[in-house]
């Protein structure tokens, strides 16, 4: 039976209301996953989590092994992988607690693991990545936080920097110019590798912080954090509503 995997970031390193059933340690063709997968029901489906920084938090978005993750919940049976990722906010509705499920990308990292492929004859690799996320998974997000009575924008662009620093504020002039919306570290390449597992894909971003120089003085880390501890209780209601509806596509 095919079910729902989900990769819990920063301030969801563990699922609040996952009934856990067991967690087991897995190795992948790409090495390790950033934690043990964790088996469980959550809103009464069959789930599996998974947290992207580890347990302890302690891998950062440019360490993450994204392959492994995703290969990882696919060979455990996931056929759709739900991400929520923290994110900073660029445009001016992308306040602080507010939650968007993007529709675009634009990807700013470099010196990552980008592909599950290494061999430059196999033409597999040229995915098709007009449209980054999976449109009928992130139609039932969409439909879940109405559901949920939770706002989220669905009209929004993905910046993914390569972090572990904050931007500049030229920076985020620069990406507004491009388009985005809003701010991650951890967006790319998790996106185009569920893609090439031919997983369907989408996220859930929780906005934490206005990105910088879009407020004056610095990126304040408490506020950040606080922002994450509030803004958790809507991405699991959207979590709830969506699994209550789900059977994976
Ligand atoms: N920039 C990049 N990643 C982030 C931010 C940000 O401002 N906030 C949360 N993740």
């Amino acid at each position: 039976m095919s079910v729902t995997g989900i990769i819990g970031g920063s301030g969801l390193d563990k699922l609040d209301g996952l009934v856990i059933a067991h967690r087991k340690r897995v190795e992948t063709l790409y090495g390790e996953p950033s934690s043990a997968l964790t088996y469980g029901s959550y809103a009464g489906k069959q789930v599996i989590f998974l947290a992207r920084h580890g347990d302890d938090h302690s891998i950062l978005p440019h360490k993450v092994n994204y392959c492994a993750n995703l290969a990882a919940l696919q060979q455990a049976g996931a056929t759709q992988v739900i991400a929520v990722c923290a994110v900073g906010g660029i445009r001016a509705d992308m306040s602080p607690g507010s939650l968007s499920i993007p529709d675009q990308l634009i990807d700013y990292t470099h010196s990552r693991r980008h592909s599950i492929y290494e061999d430059a004859s196999d033409f597999a690799a040229h995915i098709d990545f007009t449209e980054p996320y999976c449109e009928p998974l992130r139609q039932q997000l969409i439909a879940a936080s109405v559901k949920a009575g939770v706002a989220a924008s669905t009209d929004v662009t993905y910046g993914a920097t390569q972090g572990p620093r904050l931007e500049t504020a030229a920076e985020i002039d620069r990406m507004d110019r491009d388009g985005c919306h809003i701010v991650g570290m951890t967006g790319m390449p998790e996106a185009s590798i569920a893609r090439e597992l031919g997983l369907c894909y989408a996220v859930i971003a929780l906005s934490v912080n206005y990105a910088a120089g879009r407020e004056a003085g610095p990126i304040v880390m408490q506020a950040i954090e606080t922002a994450l501890h509030e803004g958790m209780a809507d991405v699991r209601s959207v979590l709830t509503e969506t699994l209550a509806d789900t059977h994976p596509l």
